[in-house]
């Protein structure tokens, strides 16, 4: 039996940009990833020997057997002919169920690495961008980690030099936003079309001026889930800089000072910016 654990970060978007729709149904994005060093462990064990099954597991029974996307993972090496005999993923889950954090997207791509590290003769890197984007858009940045530009559906990813870690403070309503949902709510004129900056403008932006924090899914997600407001109007009556994370609903403030009296239900997790080397 070959076994390993692997960290799957959360995510979160500092920059995310809509440019327009594409014709498949989603939107053309221009978006910075930033890993964190909140994370589920994800436990991958495999015996080369046993029949071609997969098994998931998972300490949030909700999120246990096929329809979870590091089940979809496996099925997916297995269908580019990966020789991977019986497979047993165990994830341990921290990270919250739409949250804007990408918790799925990262189980499933730590899933890639950690059955790619275990294999003599692992799917070559083009092989493993290829699942994951099959699996999801946010899948491909999971298999980098640090800080990273993607456009196309916020599938196609260059990574960039590591932004410098910060503290951040991450606020979460207790309301599960739907990615669907929240870009059908986006209004013509937020649609697009409009130009990218590159990876070169954001990137320096991003660096020196942090009013270059940007997600144009705020008001949509406000308009989808209007319940959300209540944590928007409280962080606005505070003056703190804040930005909602992808498509919702967890709400990141880039400071790490104590928030002792949040609105009701909202769970309050303290983290910071995770470089590209955290990722093994
Ligand atoms: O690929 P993923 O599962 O992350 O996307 C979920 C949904 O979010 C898509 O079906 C689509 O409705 C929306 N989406 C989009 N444009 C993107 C990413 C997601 O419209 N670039």
């Amino acid at each position: 039996m070959l076994s390993t654990t692997v960290r799957a970060p959360a995510k979160i978007n500092i920059y995310l940009e809509v440019l327009g729709r594409r014709a498949d149904g989603y939107h053309d994005l221009e978006t910075v990833f930033q890993a964190l060093s909140w994370h589920d462990l994800v436990k991958v064990s495999i015996d080369p020997d046993g029949p071609p099954h997969t098994k998931v597991t998972c300490t949030d029974a909700r999120l246990n057997g096929p329809d979870n996307l590091a089940h979809r993972a496996v099925s997916a090496l297995r269908h580019r002919s990966c020789q991977l005999g019986s497979v047993h993923v165990h994830i341990t889950k921290h990270l919250p169920i739409g949250g804007g954090l990408g918790g799925g997207s990262s189980n499933a791509a730590a899933v890639l690495r950690a059955v790619t590290s275990l294999l003599p003769d692992p799917p070559p890197m083009p092989t493993l961008t290829a699942v994951a984007a099959e699996l999801g858009a946010d899948v491909p940045f999971f298999l980098h980690g640090g800080t990273a530009y993607a456009d196309g559906r916020g599938d196609h990813i260059l990574p960039l030099d590591d932004l410098p870690s910060q503290a951040v403070t991450l606020l979460l309503p207790p309301i599960a936003c739907a990615t669907p949902q929240v870009f059908a709510a986006l209004d013509d004129r937020q649609r697009g079309p409009r130009q990218a900056c590159g990876p070169a403008t954001l990137s320096t932006r991003l660096r020196h001026d942090h009013g270059g924090r940007h997600n144009r899914l705020q008001a949509a997600c406000a308009r989808a889930y209007p319940a959300i407001m209540e944590l928007f109007t409280w962080l606005d009556q505070r003056r703190l800089p804040w930005l909602l994370s992808g498509s919702g609903s967890t709400c990141i403030v880039f400071a790490d000072g104590v928030m002792d009296d949040p609105p009701p239900g909202v769970q309050v997790v303290t983290s910071r910016f995770a470089s590209r080397a955290e990722l093994s």
